[in-house]
């Protein structure tokens, strides 16, 4: 009957006796969905190319797009590097386990597909109980990108994951919902000077207070990191972004955009502020701080998604801190830029 190739994917707690079986998916080449402290992942074996290259298909991922790979334990890095700088170990000490990426030159154990053609490679070492006992259980490092369908948001739900990937995948381990909510930040230590490639809750102020210098990728003229170059983080709606920096200005603008000038359309609207997430009737508040909006964006994305709105009108942040990274996700995600 079933001529498609399916998988029946099944979403079980993170019990030992789930992750004990989801390594065994991972030992046998297969692929499993797992929360981390920012975001879902889609791991495979790293190790294995036939493995991930199943990642790539279910994702409808770009091929020269390269995947992170994410390790449990500190000692496991030298096996996957030429050579780890300096700078790399002071990182490390300070920010692993957690959500910083960094990217080295790429030993031999790395498959070409992992890292797309390219000699370097992206390591995580994730804080989440779930991947690390994951990772452990499987005895091998994962190459994970977010667990999402290509270009979708990624997910912070595991059932994101299961409305993005249901039979692409064997399992999908539930964590509730993730603590971060966007992807780690991700360092270029192969360039003279470290390179910001994505941004994220490792802040460029974090980071400076251990680097003397640093670059941001907007500022290279090839992409370095191929993963920029792609439409990112967007729900089918459009989505139209308001960036303007004073507020009074910002809200009217948005007033007009939703209730004057459209009076027959239906929009959905995404706003900050409020002491806790809030959906009502197609208005989203995302809560009082930047790890809030942070935490709930994606969700409050996928939902707006489902009203079946002419677009999703969010309200932009002032680009400090964290708030950089939520923009620069925000800014992928949207056809329009109203300042
Ligand atoms: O928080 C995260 O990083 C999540 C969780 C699952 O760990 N993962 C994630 O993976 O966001 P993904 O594949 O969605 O994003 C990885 C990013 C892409 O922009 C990719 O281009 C970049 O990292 N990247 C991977 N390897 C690279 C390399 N060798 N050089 C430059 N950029 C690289
Ligand atoms: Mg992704």
């Amino acid at each position: 009957m079933n001529k498609s190739n399916k998988i029946s994917t099944s979403i079980a707690r993170p019990t030992t006796v789930a992750i004990k079986k989801a390594a065994g998916i991972l030992r046998h080449g297969g692929i499993v969905a797992f929360p981390t402290e920012t975001v879902y992942g889609l791991g495979a074996n790293a190790l294995d190319p036939k493995a991930v290259k199943k990642i790539f298909k279910a994702k409808g991922r770009p091929s020269d797009n390269p995947l992170i790979v994410h390790i449990a334990d500190r000692s496991e890095l030298s096996k996957f590097v030429l050579e780890i700088p300096l700078v790399a170990r002071k990182l490390i000490a300070k920010f692993w386990p957690g959500p910083l990426t960094l990217v080295f030159k790429k030993s031999s154990a790395i498959p070409a597909i992992v890292s797309a053609g390219l000699n370097t490679v992206a390591i995580r070492m994730p804080r989440h109980p779930v991947a690390v006992a994951l990772i452990r259980a499987g005895g091998v490092p994962l190459a994970a990108p977010s667990a999402n369908s290509s270009t979708r948001p990624s997910p912070t739900q595991a059932m994101h994951v299961y409305d993005d990937l249901k039979g692409k995948l064997e399992m999908i381990i539930d964590g509730g919902s993730t603590d971060i909510g966007i992807e780690s930040t991700v360092l270029d230590l192969t360039t003279k000077i470290p390179t910001i490639l994505r941004p994220g809750a490792i802040t460029e102020e974090m980071l400076l207070k251990i680097l003397p210098k640093i670059r941001l990728a907007k500022k290279i003229k090839i992409a370095k990191s191929p993963g920029m170059k792609y439409k990112h983080y967007a729900p089918k709606t459009p989505v139209w972004l308001f960036t303007g920096t004073d507020d009074a200005k910002r809200t009217q603008q948005i007033f007009r955009a939703a209730f004057e000038k459209n009076r027959k359309k239906k929009f959905c609207l995404i706003l900050n502020g409020h002491s806790s997430y809030l959906e009502e009737q197609g208005v989203f508040l995302l809560g009082s701080s930047h790890a809030e909006v942070a935490k709930n964006i994606y969700h409050a994305l996928r939902r707006a998604d489902t009203y079946g709105a002419h677009a999703i009108i969010v309200e932009g942040l002032p680009e400090k801190g964290m708030a950089k990274a939520i923009m620069n996700r925000l800014r992928k995600a949207a056809i329009k830029l109203i300042k």
